[in-house]
């Protein structure tokens, strides 16, 4: 029986991490865990609510009476807000403009990350993230710290968005995801940094495969 490890995969927006974890976790049969979508999930809770995101008392009230739930599916990862589907909603462009507020929070982030601990404590899971490696599961057999350019990363969101129906520009996106690394890599808790014992992966020229098969051969490697 193969040994069910926990693998990390943190980096910048757009990096590919996503749509790469996803093919990893399906490969080893493993689940698939997107934490930025519950920092998502929070903002649009909160949003909804008129909750000013700077309130960080106030968020938490909310969270503490919030259900998140994450569901396996075969279009990917669905997320319930108190039982409601959020999963397009949470992609909104809204929500991703205000999200690295909420997650600069670190009463939100202690909470949120609870629940990622709890999710993955059994192994057998693929998770990504900003924190992943140097927080939430610190011991993960396997962590990876994926990256690509700039420009890369705007052109894979401006597609993505393209087949999800959101409008946008690739100067737009370019403008939003440096000002994104910027926020999420200069924050105080948690920053987006590489775990010192993490394989930096840069995905810049390589396929979504080429990077998937690359992981997973680490992985089955760790797992022998
Ligand atoms: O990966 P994403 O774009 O869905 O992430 C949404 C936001 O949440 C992003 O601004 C970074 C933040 N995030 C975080 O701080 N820690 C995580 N583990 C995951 C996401």
């Amino acid at each position: 029986m193969t040994k069910k490890i926990q693998i990390a995969i943190d980096g910048p927006a757009g990096a590919g991490k996503s749509t790469i974890a996803k093919i990893v976790a399906e490969a080893l049969t493993f689940t698939y865990i997107d934490t930025g979508a519950m920092y998502r999930a929070v903002t649009y809770k909160g949003m909804q609510q008129n909750i000013q995101l700077d309130d960080s008392v106030r968020l938490e009230e909310m969270l503490r009476q919030t259900e998140i739930k994450l569901q396996p599916s075969p279009q990917g990862q669905l997320v319930f807000v108190d039982g409601e589907n959020v999963s397009d909603a949470i992609r909104s462009n809204k929500v991703t403009s205000n999200v690295s507020q909420v997650a600069a929070h670190p009463n939100i982030r202690r909470i949120l990350v609870t629940m990622q601990q709890e999710l993955a404590a059994n192994g057998g899971v693929v998770m990504d993230g900003r924190d992943i490696a140097t927080h939430v599961l610190k011991d993960a057999e396997l962590k990876i710290f994926m990256s690509a350019s700039v420009e890369e990363r705007a052109r894979r969101r401006f597609l993505d968005n393209e087949g999800r129906g959101i409008p946008s520009t690739i100067e737009n996106l370019q403008e939003e995801i440096a000002l994104r690394d910027k926020l999420d890599s200069e924050r105080e808790a948690s920053p987006l940094i590489q775990a010192e014992d993490a394989l930096y992966l840069d995905t810049t020229a390589l396929t979504i495969e080429e990077a998937a098969t690359k992981i997973l051969k680490l992985a089955n490697e760790k797992m022998m």
